[in-house]
């Protein structure tokens, strides 16, 4: 195991009415005067809204509004938003919705105390000194922003879509109450649920050996996840499955499960290319790309694909020919997948083959490499989204 340090600051609140008691929580994090940020209107049909002002009136929390955060959120917003809380003075920012909600208002909360352009630091590394302080209500167990460090934005202007990463962006508490999903379609559930897989495989295909501990709190969340979906995807309403997944979405992302250990990225970094060119759900993009990157590169560790296809679904063992298993195993996973009803490849996603070349270049590997489980060159990139681009059953 590698030598680590792992700082996960936020308070979660979990459970039923959990959102009434947002307006106690703002205060008790120092915020006096918030922006409640929300999407494109989810969260004013379920009343969900109402709730969260009440809440803040009755602790005396003062607040302006904007909503309009779209799926893949946009740099737009986030100026409108870094001037408004300019003009009114917030001192912190409420995030009521999603992973694109979330992130959004991360990005509003770096660039508020900012002198130069919030995007300097998206895509760069830039490190990030000073943020407001965020809390969330989140709607949708997916991209685990409640917990993670991590905000992921698309810059209109040539639909570029870029990440930064600070503990500073690390909300100081969020607020799960899994009854809040079961208003989500089951599409949106099904994208949540593969990206939540997805969080989890970045750090499962690792090149740190006997890293026992976190390779079978993956597969707790893994094996969760398998159960629950398809639970969920057939009646929406059942609590006891949404809050598993709902917290399974939370651990997959705060880093928990992935410290100590060499994590790969590269599904996300090639999905990212695709969300941004065709505005397509982050979780339905991962579907596609990331069963194709495990059939590149699984000869790079046979065993550990194994692992996964005998531990996380079930597969029989194949001593003679271990190959045959670890294939079996993405075989399982691709048809996991298509059972939720994610797409599976480039015409189920609406995603065009001969637009390859240009994901490729947007990547911008140019004659390097991108690092991970595998590194990858640019060529090889083009061969996974060729993967992807074909796949079938
Ligand atoms: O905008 P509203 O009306 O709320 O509708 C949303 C949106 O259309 C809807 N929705 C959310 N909660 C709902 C609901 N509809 C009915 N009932 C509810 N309870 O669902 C749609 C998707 O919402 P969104 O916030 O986009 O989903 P998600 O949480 O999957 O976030 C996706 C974004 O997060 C980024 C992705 O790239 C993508 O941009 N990611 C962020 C990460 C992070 N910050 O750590 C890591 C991830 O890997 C990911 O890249
Ligand atoms: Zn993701």
């Amino acid at each position: 195991m590698d030598n680590f340090s792992f700082y996960s600051p936020t308070e979660f609140v979990f459970g039923k009415g959990q959102e009434n008691n947002c307006g106690a929580l703002v205060k008790k994090y120092g915020g006096s005067r918030v922006l409640i940020h929300y999407g494109g209107g989810s969260a004013v049909r379920s009343g969900l809204l109402d709730r969260v002002k009440a809440s803040l009136d009755a602790a005396g929390v003062t607040y302006v509004t904007l909503g309009g955060v779209q799926p893949n959120p946009r740099d737009t917003l986030i100026y409108k938003g870094i001037e408004l809380c300019r003009k009114e003075n917030v001192d912190f920012i409420l995030s009521v919705g999603g992973g694109s909600c979330i992130d959004s208002s991360k990005g509003i909360a770096l660039g508020v105390p900012y002198d130069g352009d919030f995007w300097d630091f998206y895509g760069t590394g830039k490190p990030v000194e000073k943020a407001l302080p965020i809390g969330t209500v989140l709607t949708i167990a997916a991209a685990g922003s409640e917990g993670s460090g991590a905000s992921v934005v698309t810059k209109e202007e040539g639909m570029l879509k870029r990440d930064v990463g600070s503990d500073m962006l690390r909300p100081r508490f969020s607020v799960l109450n899994p009854e809040l999903t079961q208003t989500l379609p089951p599409y949106q559930t099904a994208c949540g649920a593969t990206d939540i897989m997805a969080h989890v495989f970045e750090r499962y295909f690792t090149n740190t050996p006997e890293v026992e501990i976190t390779d079978r709190l993956c597969e707790a969340i893994l094996i969760t996840m398998v159960k629950e979906t398809p639970r969920v995807i057939e009646n929406p309403d059942n609590y006891e499955a949404r809050a598993n997944i709902m917290w399974a979405g939370t651990v997959a992302h705060n880093d928990i499960v992935g410290v100590g250990r060499s994590q790969d990225w590269n599904s996300h970094g090639l999905e990212h290319e695709l969300s941004g060119l065709y505005d397509v759900a982050h979780g339905a993009g991962l579907a596609v790309v990331m069963p194709a990157w495990m059939e590149f590169v699984y000869k790079h560790n046979i065993n550990r694909f194994c692992q996964m296809a005998t531990r996380v679904f079930g597969c029989q063992m194949n001593f003679e020919n271990p190959e045959a298993t670890a294939l079996q195993g993405i075989k399982c996973f691709r048809k996991f997948l298509h059972e939720i009803g994610m797409p599976i490849n480039f015409e189920e996603l609406g995603a065009k083959a001969e637009d390859i070349p240009v994901l490729v270049e947007k990547l911008g590997i140019g004659d390097g490499t991108r690092g991970g489980f595998v590194s990858l060159t640019a060529a090889d990139v083009t061969e996974i989204y060729t993967i992807a681009s074909k796949a079938t059953l």
